[in-house]
C-alpha cells in the first residue's frame, strides 16, 4: 500500500467520524430507553461494575475462585437477559441499545488484530479512485470492456499483443517499472487504456495520478503564484511522489519556456526517484523533437519503452 497522504489522512478522519456518530447514535437510543424503562438504568450500572466484581473475587485468594467467578458471571448472563426481554417487552429490538457498526468484521475499527479489514482497503481504494483524476472514465474504461474488435488485420494482432504487454505491466508492478510512451492517432484507445491500467493499479493499492498534460502544466503555473509561505503544501507536489503518473495528451498544450522546463523537470525528477511515467501523444517522433528541448527528447526516446497504437478512429463505434 502506498496511497498517498491525503486519501490516508481523509480516510482515516472519515474512520474517526464514522465511531464518533455509531457512539452518538447509540448514545441517544439508550436516552429513549431509559426514558421508557427506568429500571434499564439499575440493571446496566448493576452489569457496568462486573468488572471490579471479578477483579475482587481474584484478589480473594484461589480457594473456590472458579466458583465465584461462575456465580458472577451467571448474575450476569441473567441481568443481561432481563435486560433484553424488558426491551422486548417495551417493543425495543433486544440489541437496539447496543453498537451499530457498519463493519461488524472489524467494528469500524479498520483493523483485525493489527491487519487492515476489507473495509479500510475499499474505502483507501475508493478515495484514491475519486483523487487519480480519472473521474468518470473509470467506470467505462477498463481492460473489460476494450474491444479488439475495432481493429482490423495487422492492427489487430499489434493491439492485441499491446493489450497483453499492458496487463503484465499491471501485474508486474511495482516490482517492475518502466516508463511508457503511447504514441498514435485519434480515438484508437491511448487515453482509455491508461485509465485502465489506472484503475487496474489503484485496485492494487498503488497511489496512480492520471491527467492531461494542460491540467498537470496548470497546476504547476497555479502554484508559482500561489503564497510560498502559507505552508500548504504545493498541489503540483503529487505529480511528483504518486507511484504511477500518466500524462494524457502531451503536445496538445500551448508550449512555452514555462511548459517546456516543467515538463523537464518532472520527467527528470520522477525518473531519479524511479517513479514511472506513462505519456501519451498524436505527435509524432519529428513533432517531439521539434516542440521540446533534447535534453526532454534524449529521455523520451531513451528512457522509455515506446508503445505504438495502430488503427482508426474508434470514436463513436
Ligand atoms: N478498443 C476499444 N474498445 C472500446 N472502446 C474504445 C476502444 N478504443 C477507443 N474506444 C473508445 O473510443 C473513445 C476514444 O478513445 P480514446 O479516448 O482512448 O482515444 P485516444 O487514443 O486517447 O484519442 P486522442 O488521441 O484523441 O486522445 C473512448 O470513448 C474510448 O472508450
Ligand atoms: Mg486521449
Ligand atoms: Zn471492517
Amino acid at each position: 500500500m502506498s496511497y498517498s497522504k491525503d486519501t490516508v489522512s481523509q480516510v482515516f478522519n472519515e474512520f474517526n467520524d464514522k465511531r464518533k456518530r455509531n457512539e452518538e447514535l447509540r448514545d441517544s437510543r439508550l436516552v429513549a430507553a431509559y426514558a421508557k424503562i427506568p429500571e434499564l438504568k439499575e440493571i446496566d450500572r448493576a452489569l457496568s461494575l462486573t468488572g471490579l466484581q471479578i477483579l475482587g473475587a481474584s484478589l480473594q485468594g484461589k480457594d473456590g475462585l472458579e466458583e465465584r467467578i461462575n456465580k458472577l458471571k451467571e448474575e450476569n448472563k441473567s441481568l443481561n437477559d432481563k435486560r433484553s426481554a424488558l426491551l422486548l417487552e417495551n417493543g425495543f429490538s433486544a440489541d437496539y441499545t447496543d453498537m451499530k457498526f457498519e463493519c461488524e468484521s472489524c467494528r469500524d475499527q479498520g483493523y483485525i488484530n493489527g491487519k487492515m479489514c476489507q473495509c479500510l482497503k475499499r474505502a483507501l481504494i475508493t478515495k484514491q479512485l475519486e483523487s487519480s483524476g480519472v473521474g468518470e472514465l473509470i467506470s467505462s474504461q477498463g481492460f473489460e470492456n476494450f474491444s479488439l474488435d475495432f481493429y482490423k488485420g495487422a492492427d489487430r494482432e499489434i493491439m492485441e499483443s499491446l493489450v497483453e504487454d499492458l496487463k503484465e505491466y499491471v501485474n508486474e508492478f511495482p516490482e517492475k517499472k518502466a516508463n511508457l510512451l503511447f504514441v498514435g492517432g485519434t480515438g484508437i484507445g491511448k487515453t482509455h487504456l491508461s485509465t485502465a491500467i489506472a484503475k487496474a493499479l489503484i485496485e492494487k493499492g498503488q497511489s496512480v495520478i492520471y491527467e492531461t498534460a494542460t491540467n498537470i502544466f496548470a497546476d504547476f503555473e497555479n502554484d508559482r503564484f500561489r503564497d510560498r509561505y502559507n505552508g500548504e503544501e504545493p498541489v503540483s507536489s503529487k505529480y511528483m511522489e504518486c507511484d504511477l503518473l500518466i500524462i494524457d495528451d502531451l503536445g496538445t498544450e500551448v508550449i512555452t519556456n514555462f511548459t517546456v522546463s516543467c515538463l523537464y523537470n518532472l520527467i527528470n525528477t520522477r525518473l531519479n526517484k524511479k517513479l514511472p511515467i506513462i505519456l501519451s501523444t498524436n505527435l509524432g517522433s519529428a513533432e517531439i523533437r521539434k516542440s521540446y528541448n533534447d535534453r526532454i527528447t534524449s529521455r523520451l526516446f531513451g528512457d522509455f519503452e515506446i508503445k505504438l497504437f495502430k488503427g482508426t478512429d474508434n470514436r463513436g463505434k
